[in-house]
């Protein structure tokens, strides 16, 4: 049931466990219609604590069920900047550590913006990104987690609507809440790459997942106005999206 004040479709789940099940079990559904089709099925995919219990379902959907992704590619929505790709931090170890190293995904679908991309061509790097995801045929499941600040990616509050792939400065909140994968706020970098607001919005369907201590801002996110001082609130624009809490 819709309540009146929720201008996005909510599914509450009794616990993380629960919701991140149904996601997987809707990514499951979507990966074996689209083999059947033999057609490629086209991820973007989060990071952060929120879509950890998704992940180990995933893999144990591909050991224990057999689920292949042999005809998935993922793109990833971000990642730090400078950062070396094997760094403990970096989005590419969190998604191979999570996800990648226990699949059967081909490595050459794999897509997540570099961390060592020289800055002078950056821009460059960036399009090509958007373009890659256009060619392989645009994004038909977008995986999205909610940074305390409404962040989507890591397009932080003042990010407009109409963003692309690009280079950004990180708020100091988000920095401090990122603070335990790296011990010292010193430590934690400045800038990100991220997919932009409008790259995240042309996917097919979008699943936000939100649990902890994010109640506030997916109220706000999801019976507020739209606003680009609430990245995630643009979600209330988009056809298919459900936030599932
Ligand atoms: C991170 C990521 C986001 C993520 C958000 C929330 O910094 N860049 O994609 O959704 O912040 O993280 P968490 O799930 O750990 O609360």
């Amino acid at each position: 049931m819709i309540d009146a004040f929720e201008k996005v479709p909510v599914q509450i789940f009794p616990s993380p466990k629960e919701g991140s099940a149904f996601v997987a079990s809707e990514i499951a559904t979507l990966i074996k219609s689209k083999a059947a089709k033999n057609e490629t099925c086209v991820l973007g995919l989060a990071t952060g604590s929120t879509p950890i219990k998704l992940y180990q379902e995933l893999v144990r959907l591909h050991k224990e069920e057999g689920l292949s992704f042999k005809n998935v590619v993922t793109f990833n929505l971000d990642e730090y900047f400078p950062i070396e790709q094997d760094a403990p931090q970096s989005y590419w170890s969190f998604m191979h550590k999570h996800l990648f190293n226990h699949i059967d995904i081909d490595p050459k679908n794999i897509h997540i913006p570099s961390g060592k991309w020289p800055k002078e061509d950056i821009k460059k790097h960036c399009a090509e990104y958007d373009a890659a995801i256009i060619k392989a045929g645009g994004i038909d499941l977008q995986i999205l987690g909610i940074g305390g600040n409404g962040h989507i990616g890591f397009n932080e509050p003042g990010s407009s609507f109409h963003s692309k792939t690009r280079v950004i400065h990180l708020d100091q909140l988000t920095r401090m809440a990122n603070v335990y994968e790296w011990h010292d706020l010193n430590k934690v970098p400045k800038l990100a790459i991220t997919v932009g607001i409008s790259s995240i919005m042309k996917a097919k369907k979008i699943v936000l997942l939100a649990w902890g201590n994010k109640a506030d801002i997916v109220a706000k996110a999801v019976e507020g106005d739209v606003t680009e001082q609430l990245p995630a609130s643009v979600l209330q624009n988009h056809d298919d999206c459900t936030f599932v809490i």
